[in-house]
């Protein structure tokens, strides 16, 4: 998608349609008020005649304008005016986009920066219309045969502005598209099923990342090399597949060579079925998405590379697919992580801790001023949170703080949670140094829990994101590219403080 920012006056523009706001009572946007004096006072007389309310989730479709160069005004409703916040602006611009995609306009003149007064920088504003543009018009029909359609519609988006707005806006829209590109990469990864995305093609894809952007190389790391290093763990789940486990590593350096390190973990378990410990049929497709935390990671480094940002980062992707087999390994065994320290798996299907755990020893070799994981690690995160907030964890408050503000300015919220020693003693077990589950009883906590132990060298983050990667089912089934806005603004804080 093209985003072109025009000046000037909205009612001489010659575009397909115009999108301006309504709140409720009929307050007018500015651009609205110039389009009603110019049409001698028509958009008034329409609302006054009541068919629209300027209520959220409500449109008028106008044409034919007497004294209007467009050939349609899609009037948007906004709600109450004073109730109009950042997540109000991204809903409004993800409706009004569905309805011109549903319209099959090729362009529009959107009007909307201007109505969004709440306390953000423009450049901020630019940003979240090309994240809701993009978001909204993405669908991930790769694998449709029959109906392959493209977006043919919908090619440029005009983004009104005023002269003073000009260049943060397009500041804002620039990082917008980074970001979108990321986004897009980690739910394209997400949606891909098991059968497709094996650890090998993710391998794969890491590569051809590598070649598009000089400032990223990778490694991977197969099987043999991962044995001998002793990662016990990681090889416990990844033995009972006939897919070959892959350690990937994505380097990024945007920085001096000496510059620090962030390290971001992901989990990419390619399909859970929980191994021996076998989850129940219904609902088992959804464990496509049990690499989420993985694509996450590759989408953010990928934005990371594309806004060039002035940072260094090295991406783990932690890859297998959890099976169940003959070489699978049992509920009861005990094996040795690469830490040293001994885990007694009670129950194969918490099998994501085990290969985060020797991501986590693995990436100290980077000396990393911060460490953040990425996982869909736990059922009980999705019935703690739900979809709204990813859990967070930390050993670390000020990196809790930065993720938190970072969470509510990029509207993709974390919400901390508790890692006391109290919780530990649930993951006690009588034959090894840990358990790898704690109990029915704060499922994600104990599963945190377990992650720090591997986590003590260093300032270290753990998002739970089962209930934010992706939706299951309905009509907004597949990845959502979370946490990726989090993650690059992150990352985009500590490269203007670094
Ligand atoms: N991948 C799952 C967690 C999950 C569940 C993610 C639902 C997204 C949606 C994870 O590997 C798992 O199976 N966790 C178990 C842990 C339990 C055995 C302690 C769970 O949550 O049931
Ligand atoms: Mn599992
Ligand atoms: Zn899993």
């Amino acid at each position: 998608m093209k985003y072109n920012i025009k000046l000037g006056a909205p009612e001489k523009s010659r575009t397909p349609c115009i999108v301006t706001g309504v709140f409720e009572e009929g307050i007018l946007s500015p651009t609205a008020k110039k389009l009603d004096k110019a049409s001698g006072g028509y958009i008034n007389k329409v609302i006054k005649r009541g068919d629209l309310k300027g209520e959220k989730n409500e449109s008028l479709l106008l044409h034919d304008i007497e004294g209007i160069s467009a050939t349609r005004i899609l009037l948007v409703g906004l709600g109450s005016k004073s109730a109009f916040k950042e997540s109000e602006f991204s809903e409004a611009i993800e409706f009004f986009v569905r309805k011109l995609k549903a319209m099959r306009l090729r362009s529009a003149l959107v009007c909307i920066v201007e109505v969004a007064k709440f306390k953000r920088t423009i450049s901020w504003k630019g940003q979240k219309l090309v994240e809701s543009t993009e978001n909204c018009l993405y669908e991930f029909q790769n694998l449709k045969e029959r109906t392959k359609r493209k977006n043919s519609y919908l090619k440029s988006v005009d983004v009104l502005a005023s002269k003073e707005e000009m260049n943060s806006l397009s500041e804002g829209i620039k990082k917008g598209l980074a970001l979108s590109m990321g986004v897009k990469k980690a739910k394209d990864l997400g949606n891909l099923p098991g059968n497709i995305c094996t650890p090998q093609y993710l391998a794969n894809q890491a590569k051809e990342l590598a070649k598009k952007y000089k400032a990223i190389s990778t490694k991977i790391m197969e099987e043999k090399e991962i044995e001998t290093l002793g990662m016990g763990a990681f090889m416990s789940v990844t033995k009972g597949s006939d897919q070959p486990g892959k350690f990937i590593i994505i380097s990024y350096k945007g920085s001096t060579a000496k510059g620090p390190v962030h390290a971001v973990v992901g989990k990419g378990i390619t399909f859970d079925t929980g191994g021996i410990s076998l989850k129940p049929g219904a609902g088992m497709q959804e464990m496509i998405w049990d690499m989420c935390g993985a694509a996450a990671a590759f989408g953010t480094v990928l934005a990371a590379a594309e806004s060039k940002l002035p940072i260094n980062l090295v991406v783990v992707l932690a890859a297998a697919e959890n099976m169940p087999s003959g070489s699978a390994s049992r509920p009861g065994d005990i094996v040795k992580s690469m830490s040293g320290q001994t885990v007694e798996i009670l129950n194969t299907d918490a099998e994501g801790r085990l290969v985060l755990c020797d991501a986590l020893t693995y990436v100290e070799r980077f000396k990393p001023e911060t460490v953040i994981d990425v996982a869909t690690l736990t059922g009980a995160c999705v019935v703690a949170l739900g979809s709204h907030a990813s859990a967070m964890y930390s050993n670390d408050n000020e990196l809790a703080k930065d993720l938190t503000k970072s969470g509510e300015n990029s509207l993709d919220r974390v919400w901390q949670m508790p890692l006391w020693k109290e919780y530990q003693s649930q993951i006690n077990s009588r034959f090894a140094d840990m358990a790898n589950i704690g109990g029915r009883e704060a499922g994600s906590i104990t599963a945190a829990c377990f992650l720090s132990r591997f986590a003590e060298k260093y300032r270290w983050a753990h998002l739970d994101v089962a209930g934010t990667a992706f939706n299951g089912s309905g009509s907004k089934k597949g990845a959502t590219g979370r946490p990726v806005p989090l993650l690059f603004d992150y990352l985009s804080n500590i490269a203007s403080s670094e």
